[in-house]
C-alpha cells in the first residue's frame, strides 16, 4: 500500500472525459469548469464573435496545423479539494481513434447534450464505448435558454436508445425565452435563471417548497408552478430510484439541466459529479485487479503524439497511471520492450504549455519523449513488481483507401512509414492477400487521419503516394471459416483482407453485403472487430 500522504493525493483525483456531438457545448462547458477551479481568469461566457472565442481546450487550430498536432490533451485543475483531470475528446473534422483511445483512460464520462436535438450520431459512437467499459456517464442537457425539446421526451430517448436508467437530478423550469432555471430534486428548491448569469461564479438557489404557492408564483408565474408540481409528482413516482452503486456501474445516468454559455446550473453539477465519482479505478491485467493504491507504479500507454511541436519533430506517449505514484528520474520496466527505461521528460499537459512534472499519482495524465520505442496499449511499471495490462483495443475503422506507392525507389521509405505511423496507431493497414507491402488498405475512423497520413509521409518520410478511396464501411474479422478464405462466396464489392498478424477479415460497402456473405456461406462466423 501506498504511503498515507500518496493515498491522500490518489483519492483527491477525477479523472473523466467529456462526450458530445459537436456544436453541444463541450468546449463551454469545458470552459467553465476551468473557470470554477481558477485555472483561466476569463471564460467566453461574454459571447463574441466566434472568431474572437478561443476555449483553452480548443487549441489545435486545425488549419494551420493540419497534421501536425492533431490530438486530444489533457487539462488537470484544482477544485475544492479535488484534483481533476479532464480528457478532451475530439471532435468535428479531427474525429479519430484516439477520441475513443482516451475514453479508455477515463474513470467516468460526462455526456453533453443538446436539449433542442438530443442524441446525435457521434455521441451515440462515444456512449458505446463507455459502456463497453461500464463507467459512470453523467448527462449535461445544455442550451435549455433555447427552445428544447420535451425533457421526459429526452429522458425517454436516452433510456431507449442507451438502455440506461436516467434519474433527473433537477428539473427545467420553461426553455428558452420561458426559461426561468430549474428545480433542485434533492435540495428541494429553486435555482432561478436571470439574464445575469454571465460571469458569476456563485448563485444562491432560492429555497423554495413546491407548495409555497404564493412564493412560486412570484417567481416562475402561476401557470410554470401548476405545470413543475405535476411534473415533479410524475417523476417522483415514475423515474428510476436514485441508487449511487448503479451510478458507479454505468448503468444509471445522472442528469443535469442546465445552459453551460449562461453558467447556469454548472457548480451544482460540478459537485454533484464530483460527490457521486469515485477515485480512480482499479484495472484489469490479466487475472490481476491492481489498485490506485498499490504501492508499485503502474501505467499503460493510450496515446501516442507525433510532432506535437514542431521545432522538436518529438513522439509523446501519453501515459494512463493506474496505480501507485511516478517520480522523475526513477528507472521504471517498459514490459512489451522487456526492457529498464527511464521516462524522460516528464511532462503534464495544461492545453498548449506544458509543464516538467516531478511527480504524479494514479489518476494523472503523463505526456513522455518516445523515441519510438511504444506502441498503444503497452504497460510501463515498476522494475520490481511486474504486470501487464490488458490493452487497448482496436476500434473498428470506418472508411477505407487503397494507397499504393509510386516511387519504386522509395520503397523503403513507404513501407517504413506506413508502419510507423500505423504503430502509433493514427492509421490501421491491412494487406490485400499475395500482395507485399507495396499496396495496402488504410483503415480509419476519422477521414482527417488521411490528411495526417499524406502530411507526415511527405515531410517524415519524402514519400508520395496514390490513394483511391474505397467505397466499405464495415469491417469483420472471420471467426469460423467452412473454405478457404479465398474460396467464400461474397458479394463483388465485398473484399478479404489481412492484419499484420495474418488475420484474415472481410470489408463491406454496407450491412447488406454482410448479410448476403453469411447466407451464401453457411458455417461462415463474423466477429465484431474490436472483439479479439
Ligand atoms: P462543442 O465544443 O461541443 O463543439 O461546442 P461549443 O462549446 O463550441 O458550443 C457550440 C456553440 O453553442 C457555441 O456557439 C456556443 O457559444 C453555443 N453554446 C454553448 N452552450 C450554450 C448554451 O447553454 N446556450 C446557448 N444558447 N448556446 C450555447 P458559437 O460557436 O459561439 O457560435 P454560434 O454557433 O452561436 O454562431
Amino acid at each position: 500500500m501506498v504511503s498515507e500522504s500518496v493515498r491522500t493525493e490518489i483519492e483527491k483525483r477525477r479523472t473523466f472525459a467529456i462526450i458530445s456531438h459537436p456544436d453541444a457545448g463541450k468546449t463551454t462547458l469545458t470552459e467553465k469548469f476551468l473557470l470554477y477551479g481558477g485555472a483561466i481568469q476569463t471564460a467566453g461566457s461574454v459571447k463574441g464573435k466566434a472568431s474572437d472565442r478561443h476555449a483553452v481546450s480548443d487549441w489545435m487550430d486545425l488549419e494551420k496545423q493540419r497534421g501536425i498536432s492533431i490530438t486530444s490533451s489533457v487539462l488537470q485543475f484544482s477544485y475544492e479539494g479535488y484534483c481533476i483531470n479532464i480528457l478532451d475528446t475530439p471532435g468535428h473534422q479531427d474525429f479519430s481513434e484516439d477520441t475513443y483511445r482516451t475514453l479508455m483512460a477515463a474513470d467516468s464520462a460526462v455526456m453533453v447534450i443538446d436539449a433542442a436535438k438530443g442524441i446525435e450520431p457521434q455521441t451515440r459512437k462515444l456512449f458505446r464505448v463507455c459502456a463497453m467499459r461500464g463507467i459512470p456517464i453523467f448527462t449535461f442537457i445544455n442550451k435549455l435558454d433555447r427552445e428544447a425539446r420535451d425533457p421526459f421526451d429526452l429522458l425517454d430517448e436516452l433510456e431507449k436508445e442507451f438502455g440506461i436508467g436516467t434519474y433527473p437530478m433537477n428539473w427545467p423550469i420553461g426553455c428558452g425565452r420561458d426559461f426561468k432555471g430549474v428545480y433542485d430534486r434533492e435540495k428541494r428548491c429553486i435555482l432561478a435563471f436571470d439574464n445575469f448569469h454571465a460571469g458569476r461564479r456563485r448563485l444562491e438557489a432560492i429555497r423554495c417548497e413546491l407548495d409555497e404557492t404564493e412564493k412560486l408564483d412570484e417567481l416562475i408565474g402561476s401557470t410554470m408552478r401548476e405545470r413543475l408540481t405535476e411534473q415533479v409528482e410524475l417523476l417522483d413516482v415514475a423515474s428510476f430510484e436514485f441508487d449511487l452503486d448503479q451510478v458507479r456501474r454505468g448503468k444509471l445516468s445522472p442528469v443535469f439541466f442546465g445552459s453551460a454559455l449562461n453558467n447556469f446550473g454548472i457548480e451544482p453539477f460540478l459537485e454533484s459529479f464530483l460527490r457521486m465519482t469515485s477515485h480512480p479505478l482499479a484495472h484489469r491485467a490479466g487475472d490481476q485487479t491492481v489498485e490506485p493504491f498499490d504501492d508499485s507504479f503502474s501505467a499503460f500507454v493510450f496515446k501516442i503524439q507525433a510532432n506535437m511541436n514542431k521545432a522538436h519533430r518529438d513522439r509523446i506517449a501519453f501515459l494512463r497511471i493506474c496505480s501507485g505514484m511516478f517520480e522523475r528520474g526513477r528507472e521504471y520496466y517498459h514490459v512489451q520492450g522487456g526492457k529498464a527505461i527511464k521516462l524522460s521528460q516528464p511532462q503534464q499537459m495544461m492545453a498548449q504549455e506544458r509543464e516538467g512534472v516531478e511527480r504524479a499519482y494514479a489518476g494523472d495524465i503523463i505526456g513522455v519523449f518516445d523515441p519510438g520505442i511504444f506502441s498503444i496499449g503497452d504497460t510501463v511499471c515498476d522494475t520490481g513488481e511486474r504486470i501487464c495490462y490488458d490493452g487497448i483495443p482496436t476500434f473498428a475503422p470506418e472508411h477505407f483507401a487503397e494507397v499504393e506507392q509510386v516511387d519504386s525507389m522509395k520503397r523503403k521509405q513507404f513501407a517504413k512509414g506506413m508502419q510507423q505511423i500505423a504503430q502509433e496507431g493514427a492509421i490501421q493497414i491491412f494487406f490485400l492477400p499475395g500482395t507485399g507491402m507495396e499496396r495496402v488498405i488504410v483503415g480509419v475512423v476519422g477521414l482527417l487521419q488521411y490528411d495526417v497520413l499524406e502530411h507526415r509521409m511527405k515531410t517524415e518520410y519524402g514519400v508520395q503516394y496514390r490513394k483511391h478511396d474505397l467505397p466499405h464501411q464495415i469491417i469483420r474479422r472471420i471467426a469460423e471459416c467452412p473454405v478457404a478464405p479465398a474460396d467464400l462466396r461474397l458479394a463483388e464489392d465485398t473484399r478479404l483482407v489481412e492484419d499484420a498478424r495474418g488475420r484474415k477479415l472481410l470489408i463491406f460497402p454496407g450491412e447488406w453485403s454482410v448479410r448476403w456473405a453469411l447466407e451464401k456461406n453457411p458455417g461462415l462466423a463474423l466477429k465484431d472487430f474490436t472483439d479479439m
